[in-house]
């Protein structure tokens, strides 16, 4: 069986990642592929249990490196009980966040270091890479905007400016230096945004 795809998105939050995981589900399932859904943290049972500590509020003395490998703990469960049974039946996965968050959120804006970050996160993915990576880019003015709309805070975005600040610094970092990412410009109509990705996504598909 041919192997499947592991697609991921990334960006900043209210950088319109799930209107765009959204349109891309659609996109795939209207050309008969099979689909699977996910996200981080979260996606399955144990992640979603693991994803209500990290995102309390009641959980705001939470020690950064904690809170790092809470992701990755979140993310082997995800890993080994969801993505690589799909991707080895030849299913395209589409993961709503996935390690460069950690890389970004934990390593640069909580000052964990990249490397570190990395080291618990090779630990989590036992070998497994992303085959596309899409990151959605807003500006830190408009992240604000978008978020000043919003009435709940969850822990992580109650973190405070300079801390939200640091993962908009961090993502353009990681944008900029690895090879693998796919800058996308979110501050377009979704439509043409949708219309990038599907354009980049085409060139793996055939
Ligand atoms: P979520 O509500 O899923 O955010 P969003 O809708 O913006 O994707 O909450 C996940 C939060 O966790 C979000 O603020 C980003 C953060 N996060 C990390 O800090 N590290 C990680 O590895 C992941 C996957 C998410």
């Amino acid at each position: 069986m041919k192997r499947g795809l592991l697609i991921t998105f990334e960006g900043p939050d209210g950088s319109g990642k799930s209107t765009q995981v959204e349109l891309l589900k659609k996109y795939l399932k209207d050309r008969g592929y099979e689909v699977i859904f996910t996200r981080e943290p979260g996606g399955t049972f144990i992640g979603e249990k693991i994803r209500n500590i990290i995102l309390d509020n009641k959980n705001a003395d939470m020690n950064a490196m904690c809170e790092a490998l809470l992701y990755a703990a979140s993310r082997a469960q995800l890993v080994s009980e969801i993505v690589k049974p799909a991707i080895n039946a030849g299913k395209i996965v589409i993961c709503d966040r996935f390690v460069h968050s950690s890389i970004v959120y934990q390593g640069i804006a909580r000052n964990l270091g990249i490397e570190r970050i990395k080291g618990i996160n090779d630990a989590a993915l036992d070998g497994l890479e992303a085959d596309l990576i899409f990151m959605l880019n807003i500006s830190f003015e408009e992240g604000l905007k978008r978020k000043a709309l919003q009435k709940e805070f969850d822990r992580l975005e109650n973190s405070g400016d300079e801390f939200h600040k640091n993962v908009f610094l961090g993502y353009e970092v990681i944008g900029k230096t690895y090879s693998n990412i796919n800058n996308i410009d979110a501050s377009k109509d979704e439509h043409l945004i949708h219309e990038d990705i599907i354009k980049i996504l085409q060139s793996k598909l055939n």
